[in-house]
């Protein structure tokens, strides 16, 4: 898989706060990186330093195999917390200025302004734009360059819940036509929803960067079972070995293992236990940011 960003070791303090501590990590073509943690955790000075806003007291980041800063810049669309534009212009002249500022042509105005729904309304000023609408100016300023890759910082932040379902959506469209994208957020279901890969962190800290859609999830399985007797259940369950319970709510049990469900069903048919109940799911990433924060 091709590199696209690589990071090693960056670092950046604010006075006493330490704000990022010793941050690696590689992003790869294709990938929809979540930057996921609380607020204050780090994530939006990550993305600062990797686009040379904020200068990182130590360690280095490295761009498409080691492309000059500037340079790489041109290949990456941003949306970072406050979108900038001239209140008294309209979208489709904000766009030409975005586009003189990147060095490219502005062929691509109207296709992005339909992509993210503000075609309708490219030639009003911006001043009467609602938050939802300047939300999605800036995703379209952010793609009218053709970037290979995209970094968002909370880009749902303020958007109503057809925005914010919207928004998601254009996203994994962006991502289907072959972009990387770098998305920081807060919200744990937003990371889920769109992202290939997770990246968490706490207090500056990456803590576990993990894969949302790969095999590695698939080798351990989740799965809920109930029958009639949760407690005979239980005790044949817990004498298994490679299986864990890991939450038993209203008399469903729901265990880790690498059995397949069609195993356990035997198992517990032997035993005389019949299910009620048997599914085999995915571990929410809920599941596996407890799991991790608990640590
Ligand atoms: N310009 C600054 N001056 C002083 N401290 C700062 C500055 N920018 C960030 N910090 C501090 O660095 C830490 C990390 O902040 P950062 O904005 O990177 O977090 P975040 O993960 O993006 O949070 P949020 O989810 O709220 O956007 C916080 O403790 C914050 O107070
Ligand atoms: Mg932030």
């Amino acid at each position: 898989m091709r590199e696209v960003l690589k990071i090693t070791n960056l670092s950046k303090s604010y006075g006493r706060i330490k704000a990022v501590r010793e941050l690696s990590l590689t992003v790869f073509h294709g990938q929809v990186l979540g930057l996921l943690g609380p607020n204050g955790s780090g994530k939006t000075t990550t993305l600062s330093m990797i686009l040379d806003v904020v200068k990182a007291d130590a360690g280095q980041y490295e761009w498409f195999g080691g492309v000059p800063v500037t340079m790489a810049r041109k290949r990456i669309g941003t949306l970072l917390e406050k979108p900038n534009f001239y209140p008294y212009l309209s979208a489709v002249k904000n766009l030409e200025i975005t586009c003189r500022i990147k060095e490219k042509g502005e062929n691509r105005i109207n296709d992005v302004l339909k992509q993210v729904g503000l075609f309708q309304r490219r030639n009003s000023k911006v001043k009467g734009f609602s938050t939802g609408m300047k939300q999605r100016l800036a995703i379209a300023a952010s793609l009218v360059s053709d970037p290979d890759v995209l970094i968002l910082d909370e880009p749902t932040n303020g958007l109503d819940p057809n925005g914010i379902a919207d928004i998601r959506s254009l996203i994994r469209d962006i991502a289907t036509n072959g972009k990387t994208i770098i998305l920081a957020s807060h919200l744990l279901d937003e990371v889920e929803k769109v992202c290939t890969d997770v990246a968490v962190m706490k207090n500056g800290k990456l803590l576990e960067l993990r894969t949302l859609r790969g095999s590695e999830l698939d080798r351990v399985r989740v799965i809920e079972l109930s029958a009639g007797s949760e407690m005979d259940l239980l005790k044949i369950l817990e004498d298994q070995d490679g299986l864990r319970i890991i939450q038993s709510l209203n008399s469903m049990l729901v265990v880790e293992t690498k059995k397949s469900p069609q195993e356990i069903n035997r198992i517990l048919a032997e035993q005389g236990i019949y299910l009620t109940h048997l599914r085999e799911r995915r571990k929410t990433l809920e599941e596996q940011f407890l799991e991790l924060t608990n640590q």
